[in-house]
């Protein structure tokens, strides 16, 4: 019997799976490369404590993971999980060119019904999708659900996410920013027009750091705080189960 595809008919999969070629050209560009210094500061949150078993969820090209398996000890178990087969295609070429192809497991699967038992990562670590996972996602309350089951006791769930910047003036940046270089700029670059005008749109109206450390802790996450990066551009979000 052939297994259910764990994208197919999802919220977000066709856009995500039809990946702009230069996807990761585009991150780099429309953050300034502050992308990367924020997955390096998610990295060192996510290994404190030296995490026996970790998984990047919405792995996307495997920046985070392959940053994790650079960073982290040989022992350490890293698991990347992402329901877009493209994505982690190149995922695992990423990794291969960094030379820590055997120490990821590549997973295809869905955030929101995971193919993992209960308590079985120690540090989960999310880069740059938990907006897509909860921004006006029907199945938002499935997917923190499936991150609280899979995650032990004392497990840390650590997010890196645009944010929403505290100060009017900064708050009027962001959002132009959003409208001209993200929308417009981008979709003319990228050629996926309609996935860049998502992409603004949703950072321009996602949630406040706050609402994002409510929203953990009414799934049950015990102690959460966050750091602003960049004036609230973008924001770390530590959840300890
Ligand atoms: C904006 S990309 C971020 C990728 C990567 N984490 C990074 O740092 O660049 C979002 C990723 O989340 C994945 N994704 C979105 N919803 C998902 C779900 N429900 N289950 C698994 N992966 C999902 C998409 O396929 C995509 O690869």
């Amino acid at each position: 019997m052939q297994k259910t595809h764990p994208g197919k008919g999802k919220p977000l999969y066709r856009m995500f799976n039809n990946i702009p070629h230069r996807y990761d050209l585009m991150n780099r560009m429309l953050t300034l490369r502050f992308d990367e210094v924020w997955r390096r500061k998610a990295t060192r949150l996510i290994l404190e404590g030296t995490p026996e078993k970790v998984m990047d969820l919405c792995a996307g090209t495997g920046d985070l993971a392959v940053r994790i398996a650079s960073q982290s000890k040989k022992t350490t178990d890293i698991t990347a999980l992402d329901f877009s087969e493209n994505m982690l295609d190149l995922a695992r070429l990423k990794s291969e060119r960094n030379k820590v192809d055997g120490r990821i497991k590549f997973i295809h699967g869905d955030a929101a019904n995971l193919p993992f038992k209960d308590q079985t990562f120690d540090s989960i670590g999310i880069a740059f999708a938990f907006r897509n996972l909860t921004f006006k996602n029907a199945l938002k309350d499935d997917a923190l659900s499936e991150v609280y089951r899979v995650l032990r006791s004392g497990g840390r769930f650590i997010i890196v996410e645009s944010s929403q910047p505290r100060s009017l003036v900064m708050k009027w940046i962001f959002r132009i920013y959003m409208k001209v270089m993200v929308d417009k700029i981008g979709g003319l670059i990228s050629g996926h027009r309609s996935a860049y005008r998502y992409l603004a749109y949703s950072a321009s109206h996602f949630y406040k750091a706050d609402e994002v450390s409510d929203m953990l802790k009414e799934k049950g996450f015990t102690y959460v705080e966050y750091i602003n990066l960049l004036g609230g551009f973008a924001a770390i979000h530590i959840a300890t189960k």
